[in-house]
């Protein structure tokens, strides 16, 4: 299932937009380092783990906001922030899907582009320390 047949489906919307929800989701206000995983998180996880608004007027996108609302601040709301998700936890996470959101398969996402999104987003906990 594509992302944005996955977001369609969890939202019930088409108005996500594609071009405009990735261009919202990677807004430019954290330092995000230029490894490998970073062009698969914008175009897989940033539409709904991004850190920009929402297409529809909501001030965070679905993802951020879930956990936001989840953790109450104990973990930071952003993916991008997270210092505790290592390659196998990831894996298991997206293989299995979480509430609100899809599990992703082999065909949609390789092993090889998890531990790539775990590297990626390791990297930009650390270039990101909470303030
Ligand atoms: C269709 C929207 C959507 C997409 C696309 C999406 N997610 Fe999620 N994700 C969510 C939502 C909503 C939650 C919160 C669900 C819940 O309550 O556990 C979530 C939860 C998670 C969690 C659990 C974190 C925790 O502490 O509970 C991880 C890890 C995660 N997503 C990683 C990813 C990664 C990596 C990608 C890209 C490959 C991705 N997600 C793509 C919507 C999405």
């Amino acid at each position: 299932m594509s992302v944005k047949a996955s977001l369609a489906i969890v939202f019930g919307v088409g108005a996500l937009a594609g071009s405009a929800a990735l261009a919202q989701g990677i807004a430019a206000d954290i330092e995000r380092p230029e490894v490998p995983g970073r062009v698969v998180f914008e175009q897989q996880c940033a539409p709904c783990h991004g850190t920009g608004p929402g297409d529809d007027g909501s001030p965070t996108l679905p993802g951020t906001a879930a956990l936001d609302a989840k953790y109450g601040g104990d973990r930071p709301g952003p993916l991008e922030l997270r210092s505790d998700l290592p390659a196998p936890v990831l894996r298991v996470i997206l293989r299995r899907g979480s509430g609100a959101m899809p599990m992703f398969r082999k065909g949609e996402l390789t092993d090889a582009q998890i531990d790539e999104l775990a590297a990626y987003i390791a990297a930009t906990a650390a270039a990101n320390p909470r303030r």
